[in-house]
């Protein structure tokens, strides 16, 4: 068995929602920055409990020579933090976002957006 056999695509979602929504925000002006949007349950919200919550998003980058860049990761408190969080990273150096969340009862789910 390899990782990649139990991390979860948009092909596998159910009703609730895992799968990490990717957006980019490039900066405008001289003191704005570029932001890397993502967020689980953009549409419809993942649930929020001790007993079933995302517990974790991890941003990549993936640069053009295909060299990959871990830029963060959030750890969320259950009934408190929603998965909804912003990376200020400079765009332009990356030609794709990958992220990848954890629900602590539906498992690993990835997602990428290349530019
Ligand atoms: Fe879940």
């Amino acid at each position: 068995m390899r990782i990649g056999d139990v991390v979860k695509t948009a092909g596998a979602e159910g009703k609730e929602k895992h799968v990490p929504f990717i957006e980019v925000g490039k900066g405008k002006g001289e003191a704005a920055a570029d932001v890397v949007h993502v967020v689980v349950g953009k549409e419809v919200p993942h649930p929020n409990t001790v007993e079933h919550h995302i517990a974790w998003v991890s941003l990549y980058g993936v640069k053009q020579d295909g060299q990959i860049i871990n830029l963060g990761r959030t750890d969320f408190a259950p009934a408190y933090t929603s998965p909804n969080v912003r990376f200020q990273v400079p765009v332009d150096q990356f030609k794709a976002f990958c992220a990848v969340s954890y629900c602590n009862v539906h498992g690993v789910w990835e997602n990428c957006l290349e530019l």
